[in-house]
């Protein structure tokens, strides 16, 4: 076994964190450790700001937990109000850089004033506390204004990413039982406009409940909007400036004192079934943990600049651009568009124009990176970085001593954060001021995070063995329930080890405690650090007039980790197979989105199956890791000699 290096933090950079040394990241974990609800009952006294106090830490009756009942809280108080008493109110809250371009500078004053207005906006279309909207719209100052607007009102907000198709896009508004979408006419990505009013309008075509589409114009592209249900928000912002006093009211609009544990969004993910998964968060907790990851891992100082690269669609934006950031007092940058445009060093570009001190991609994003070479970061200065961050899939080695050694110069902390969309914040991550790092390893739980890997029966496997990664006691920003089907939020986190938060990767724990995360155990798979379900895809292949059955796997790929590939079985016909591999790939683009279509499709005469006939992915799996084909390809194979030799041998 090679020997692994070790680094730890350099003496400067533990001078200055918020935890100095391994000894101060022991004793805070072990003080947490004790009682956690008390441990963070405590910081949430101390960081975030009530209209009322809390009563109790924790009510748990598991798998449901209640955090800080009693309290009356509101996260955009949080992310705002609060700042405006001190020196922050004139700091920067978001930079903002479009694609073309154009850059806005927004303070925390300014952002307070523009969330206000558009709460009295929705306010005014009769919107109220408990309402759902949905908000699919690109990454422009005006995505985390609604989210932030919604959560003054308490409207439970649902962000769809971008990327993904009208028909998907629908599933959710109807799941949600949105009455009102927020969206604008598009957004730029690599030079073209992408028209998200279209999607709305495709998928609002039977949908009753939608009373008000509101549309922002960012590319001012001409397009349909349909009498009373369309509005422009500069026209519904425009009525609030009738007169001096309607707006000083809209720009007052009060924050509402919701409850602690009142819904703060739903964020849908893919689950080992065919259908989304609504992931549910709270208010109280949900602020309070995304917050102090802030301070603990990314070590947010007072001058800081903080960009992280995530799209707002993914919970990496909701918790680490919008409310962990601003509830923490940082200046953000955002960017709406794609890192290679115009050219590969956009990152190092934006990096340098200003001055980033803290950074937060994905090994994917890294891996593409160090394809173009060293020259395009080399040839900016990027000297203002102070702290390297990681999110969404195991960090390669390789990618690790790229990141650390080109764009870290060989003396930078890399927070490798290991977190879910239903964990809500980071669990497990390097303290940079205290933590020795190794690549590859999420290192530590941080306080109050009690982990554990364990084997089938549920139990400790153990120093250097490999198991399911688990979560013995709750934590604030944990997922409160799977929107409606607690059902289904039972069965799929906490059926397996009672009392405890089954995650579904498996990890190993080494000599030193150090988690090293390996990947899903279930049928989701990881393409570019977004999940994505194998049997969405299959579900959305077999309703294709061709296809018979369709088994999908994740293949390992150099740059997004995992790439999708689909075996598919045809119904009889004379099918040509090139014109109907590109047909399935496009198919799944506006099933889903353009992101889960299949880099490969292969056809077969039988799939290889129990004698239950179930579908063993596992050899699948095996085939596609084993000869391993670049590229969209679509090959036809003969599977029916592995499929006729599994079903005799395997049952699994
Ligand atoms: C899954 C969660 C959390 C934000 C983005 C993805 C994998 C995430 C790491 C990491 C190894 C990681 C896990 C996890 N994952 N971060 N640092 N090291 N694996 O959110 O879509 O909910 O996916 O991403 O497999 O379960 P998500």
């Amino acid at each position: 076994m090679s020997e692994i290096p070790v680094y730890p933090p350099s003496p400067e950079f533990v001078q200055r964190a918020h935890v100095k040394g391994m000894a101060a990241y022991r004793d805070l974990y072990e003080r947490a450790k004790q009682d956690p609800p008390a441990f963070w009952a405590d910081i949430a006294r101390k960081e975030l700001t009530w209209f009322k106090d809390f009563n109790q830490a924790l009510e748990w009756e598991a798998p449901f937990a209640k955090w800080f009942t009693g309290g009356k809280i509101n996260a955009s108080y949080n992310c705002l109000d609060r700042h405006l008493a001190t020196p922050r109110k004139n700091k920067a809250a978001i930079v903002f850089e479009g694609e073309p371009g154009d850059r806005r500078f927004i303070t925390y004053q300014e952002l307070h004033r523009l969330v206000c207005r558009f709460a009295t906006v929705l306010k005014n279309r009769g919107l109220k506390t408990g309402d759902r909207a949905i908000i699919y719209m690109p990454m422009i100052p005006e995505l985390p204004v609604a989210l932030l607007a919604c959560a003054r009102l308490g409207i439970i907000h649902s962000v769809v990413f971008g990327g993904f198709s009208a028909e998907a896009l629908k599933a959710r508004i109807e799941d949600l039982g949105a009455t009102v979408v927020i969206t604008a006419d598009g957004g730029w990505r690599r030079g073209k406009e992408v028209r998200l009013k279209d999607a709305v309008d495709e998928s609002l075509k039977e949908a009753p409940q939608v009373r008000d589409v509101i549309v922002f114009k960012r590319t001012g592209s001409s397009l349909e909007m349909k009498a009373g249900r369309d509005h422009w928000w500069h026209d519904l912002d425009a009525e609030l400036s009738k007169d001096p006093q309607t707006e000083a009211a809209a720009e007052r609009c009060p924050a509402e004192p919701l409850d602690s544990e009142h819904p703060l969004y739903v964020l849908y993910t893919s689950g080992t079934t065919g259908r989304p998964k609504g992931v549910l968060h709270t208010t109280a907790g949900y602020v309070l943990q995304t917050m102090m990851t802030m301070k603990w891992v990314f070590d947010l100082q007072e001058d800081d600049v903080y960009w992280c690269t995530a799209d707002i669609g993914w919970v990496t934006g909701h918790s680490y651009i919008v409310y962990g950031p601003l509830a923490a007092g940082a200046t953000c940058v955002m960017y709406e568009g794609a890192p290679d445009y115009p050219a590969f060093d956009r990152f190092w570009r934006i990096i340098e124009k200003y001055r980033v001190s803290i950074f937060y991609t994905s090994p994917t994003a890294i891996r593409a990176m160090i394809r173009q070479g060293d020259q395009l970061p080399n040839s900016h200065d990027i000297s203002s970085l102070r702290l390297l961050g990681s999110v969404g899939e195991p960090i390669n080695p390789a990618a690790w001593d790229w990141y650390h050694r080109v764009i870290g110069k060989g003396r930078l902390p890399i927070v490798d954060t290991w977190w879910q969309t239903e964990t809500g914040a980071i669990m497990i991550s390097p303290m940079p001021g205290a933590t020795p790092l190794k690549p590859g390893s999420g290192t530590l739980p941080l306080p109050g995070i009690i982990a554990d890997i364990v084997d089938s029966k549920g139990e400790p496997v153990g120093e250097n063995r490999e198991g399911y990664l688990i979560i013995r006691q709750p934590w604030p920003s944990m997922v409160r329930n799977i929107w409606g089907d607690p059902e289904r939020f039972k069965q799929q986190y906490w059926s397996r080890v009672p009392g405890c938060y089954f995650t579904g990767d498996a990890a190993r724990q080494d000599e030193d405690g150090y988690f090293w995360v390996l990947g899903r155990v279930d049928d989701v798979m990881n393409v570019s650090g977004h999940r994505l379900s194998t049997m969405e895809i299959e579900s959305a292949l077999v309703h294709h007039p061709s296809v018979a059955e369709a088994a999908v796997v994740g293949k390992p790929h150099e740059i997004t980790g995992q790439a999708v590939c689909a075996f598919i079985t045809l119904k009889r016909g004379d099918w040509n197979h090139a014109d109907l591999g590109k047909e399935l790939r496009q198919w799944v683009a506006k099933e889903i989105g353009a992101f889960a279509r299949p880099e490969e499709i292969r056809f077969t005469d039988a799939l290889p199956k129990t004698r239950s006939g179930k579908i063993m992915r596992r050899l699948l799996r095996e085939i596609v890791t084993t000869n391993a084909v670049t590229g969209d390809v679509t090959t036809l194979e003969d599977l029916s000699v592995v499929a006729k030799l599994s079903s005799q041998h395997d049952e699994d």
